[in-house]
């Protein structure tokens, strides 16, 4: 299909950078994890998303070993307290993130067997704090659900990919850039990979100032570059 093309090259570039930026809470999805060890990657993954929404990856990397070592599994994290859950917060910011991981833990042992939910709609229902972003991010990432991600960062990246000039939080957008990141990772082998390669790249190349294009895997199809640098639309295959 027409999307396979990007999303080799997307994925060409993210192999080649993650390694170095060695992220703890990033392992390869491994397909043999009976239901208890993919409900193990879905805890680290959900820890680690809701560090990483308002906080900058070499800040929450830290936290998130500290976070591990303290709490390795939900259980643990359940029997804990409010008071050393803040302690272990302590620097990060917006402490009801830290309640609302706490009080999901304890749900999820009360009313859920001590798992998270193994897809991302009852996540999504289920879990204090997880909204569609971390439902997707952490199915396709713990799970290998082809469930789409949209951040601040891939709303920017494919506001400029397809030159979409709207309302950036009318309903509108919000479902054509939802199509938009559902289409990378339609029937996509890698989910979890393909969004992560998006939120990197959304949130380093394709920065809010300054986008490094020329580093980009994804300039031969973006509108936007395509709109700035005149001969980039000759080079390469446009839809
Ligand atoms: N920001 C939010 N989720 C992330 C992830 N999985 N990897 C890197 N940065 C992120």
């Amino acid at each position: 299909s027409a999307i396979e093309p990007m999303r080799i090259a997307l994925l060409e570039w993210y192999d080649r950078v993650h390694d170095a930026r060695k992220m703890p809470w990033r392992k390869k999805f491994d397909p043999s994890l009976d239901a208890e060890g993919r409900a193990q990657r879905a805890y680290e993954v959900w820890i680690s998303e809701i560090m990483l929404q308002q906080t900058q990856v070499v800040t929450v990397i830290p936290y998130y070993n500290k976070w591990m070592a303290k709490f390795p599994t939900i259980r643990d994290l359940a029997a804990s307290d409010i008071e050393t859950v803040n302690s272990l917060w302590k620097g990060l910011g917006y402490y009801s993130r830290a309640a609302r991981l706490l009080s999901g833990a304890q749900k999820a042992v009360k009313e859920l067997h001590g798992r998270l939910p193994d897809n991302a709609k009852d996540m999504e229902a289920k879990i204090p704090g997880v909204g569609r972003y971390s439902a997707g991010a952490i199915s396709s990432i713990a799970y290998n659900h082809c469930v789409p991600v949209l951040d601040g960062n891939v709303h920017r990246l494919l506001s400029r990919f397809t030159a979409l000039h709207a309302q950036p939080k009318s309903k509108r957008t919000l479902d054509v850039l939802w199509a938009g990141a559902e289409s990378f990772i339609k029937q996509s082998k890698r989910p979890g990979d393909i969004n992560q390669a998006l939120i990197e790249l959304g949130s380093t190349v394709c920065a809010v100032r300054d986008p490094v294009c020329s580093d980009c895997p994804l300039r031969l199809w973006c509108k936007a570059y395509q709109r700035t640098q005149p001969t980039a639309s000759h080079t390469g295959a446009v839809e």
